[in-house]
């Protein structure tokens, strides 16, 4: 047993989004989903292996670089993930966490799927085991955050879903280094959102449109996939927007409603189609929540920072891009 370890596991934005959990036990899907891996979003986590005697202990890493206890809500999410994975070692352990994320938690981002992902890793690694992609995306899945199953993986990334064995876990459609994407977020809600996206998976099935989408969905992840793989930008750019839209139609019109957006969320979107009338590739999606994720080109970029950057709703903007998948580091955080 090594005993401590540090894992830097990067978060994601899908372009198909997991929207709707048909087994909670199993944390798995009515539907598949593909994300990006990201680059400058990403969680550090250090795991430390300790007696069983002293219990967890989870703490997070302040903005001036000391180490605080974690909030109540914060280690009620984790320990029961703790909790699985010593099941899983079959070891008479506890475990000290230390954890930070690059990015603003004040900025609405998610950090689940970076954060379960270094995590999970970062215990495997401290208890001096290995494990497979496909194995360490199924431990990262049963953490209860879906979406942490793809954050185990560099580049393109789909979790597939009702596909037998297959769904257990993600796979790589395609490396980082096969097309270089950006994502510029439109940070507009700096506070956590009000509904999490569990209650948005519980509540999804009761929207009238949760069937129609289901329909649609096996032609756009066709679209989708064929798009990554022969780097066809605008026919990704329609279905991704397509599809982001229709999560959040399935929200508003669930029982009872949930609205993530904010005004605006709209002006950012009348900006990216005003910006692909004019010819830049870019396409907006969003998660659960009110920011809005720009996948553009390189040489788009800096149009779509300009242009948004200087709408008075966004706060800031977040320069991200495609990435690799999580990665062992020496620096320990405490
Ligand atoms: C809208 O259950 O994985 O981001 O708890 O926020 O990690 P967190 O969410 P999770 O659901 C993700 C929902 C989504 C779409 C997606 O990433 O596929």
């Amino acid at each position: 047993m090594i005993g401590k370890a540090t894992v830097v596991a990067p978060a994601n934005i899908a372009f198909i989004k997991y929207w709707g959990t048909r087994d909670w036990n199993q944390t798995l899907p009515f539907n598949p989903s593909v994300s990006m891996t990201l680059r400058e979003c990403v969680t550090r986590t250090t795991v430390e292996i300790v007696d069983r005697t002293e219990g967890d202990a989870v703490f997070l890493r302040t903005k001036e670089g000391s180490l605080a206890p974690a909030t109540e809500a914060f280690t009620r999410r984790v320990e029961p993930h703790l909790e699985r994975l010593r099941g899983w070692a079959g070891e008479e352990i506890s475990f000290r966490v230390a954890t930070e994320n690059s990015f603003p938690m004040g900025a609405g981002m998610a950090s689940s799927a970076s954060g379960f992902a270094a995590l999970t890793l970062a215990v495997v690694t401290a208890l001096g085991r290995q494990v497979s992609s496909e194995e360490a995306s199924v431990l990262a899945r049963l953490s209860g955050s879906g979406s942490a199953s793809r954050s185990v993986l560099g580049g393109y990334v789909k979790w597939p879903a009702g596909e037998g064995p297959e769904e257990e876990h993600a796979t790589q459609l395609a490396p980082a280094e096969h097309w270089d994407l950006r994502d510029v977020v439109a940070v507009l809600q700096e506070q956590a959102k009000e509904v999490s996206s569990r209650e948005g998976h519980e509540r999804a099935p009761s929207s009238p449109y949760f069937e129609p989408r289901q329909k649609l969905l096996p032609r756009r992840l066709e679209i989708v996939t064929q798009a990554i793989l022969e780097r066809d930008f605008s026919a990704l750019a329609q279905t991704v927007e397509e599809e982001a839209i229709d999560l959040h139609l399935i929200a508003m019109s669930s029982h009872p409603p949930i609205f993530y957006w904010r005004p605006g969320t709209l002006e950012v979107l009348a900006a990216i189609r005003r910006l692909r009338q004019e010819g830049v590739e870019v396409c907006a999606t969003m998660d659960a929540g009110a920011n809005v994720h720009m996948i553009c080109t390189p040489e788009s970029e800096t149009a779509v920072a300009d242009e948004v950057g200087a709408i008075p709703e966004v706060s800031s903007l977040i320069h991200d891009g495609v990435g690799q998948g999580p990665r062992i580091v020496d620096e320990h955080l405490g």
